[in-house]
């Protein structure tokens, strides 16, 4: 069949997403993403594509600083929640969707417990491209629990694989 091109996106799924959170003031947002790349090793940057409009971006842009947290299969309730609730709503969308979180060791960016990695990513600049806005991270600090060392162990970490948003957040296998 041709594709539509606003299904391109489909055609990648599964996708692990990520959790892109960003603190400013006393205000806290989180957004899942699947838009996401690791684009350059040295210097370490990242990209993630973000919506215009969205207030998880329009807070990121204005600490110019974001984490992306990796959370696994067992946090799909909180990952629907915090795709369902605009920041704008909420004072802080982390305790809103029931996540817990610490400041980053290097930037004030807010990490989320029981995460299995995390990446703390200083805004390095910001690109538009078509309807989204691309941010590139400099990756200040990273960090991954016992589940990884060099490889994913993936007895122990089990991944959420997004397959896209059918009337609920689905996940491959079907869970
Ligand atoms: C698994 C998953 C992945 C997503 N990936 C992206 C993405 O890469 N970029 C994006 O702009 N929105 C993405 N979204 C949608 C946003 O997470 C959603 O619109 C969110 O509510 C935005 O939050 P905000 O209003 O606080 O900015 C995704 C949603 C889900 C469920």
């Amino acid at each position: 069949m041709d594709v539509d091109p606003s299904l391109l996106h489909r055609l990648f799924y599964p996708q692990v997403p990520l959790v892109l959170s960003a603190m400013s003031g006393a205000r806290v947002s989180a957004m899942p993403v699947v838009s996401y790349a690791s684009v350059s090793d040295s210097p370490p940057l990242v990209a993630v594509s973000c919506a215009r409009g969205g207030f998880t971006l329009k807070l990121a842009l204005k600490a110019r600083a974001f984490s992306l947290c990796i959370l696994d299969g067992s946090h799909v309730d909180a990952l629907s929640r915090l795709a369902t609730v605009s920041g704008a709503k909420v004072k802080d969308k982390l305790a809103d969707a029931g996540l817990r979180y610490r400041k980053g060791d290097q930037l004030k960016v807010p990490i989320i417990e029981g995460s299995v990695a995390s990446l703390e990513c200083s805004l390095a600049f910001k690109k538009r491209v078509g309807d989204h806005t691309l941010l590139v991270g400099s990756v200040e600090a990273a960090s991954a629990n016992e589940s990884f060392s060099g490889f994913w162990d993936f007895r122990k970490y089990r991944p959420l694989l997004y397959t896209g948003w059918k009337g609920k957040l689905t996940t491959y296998p079907e869970r």
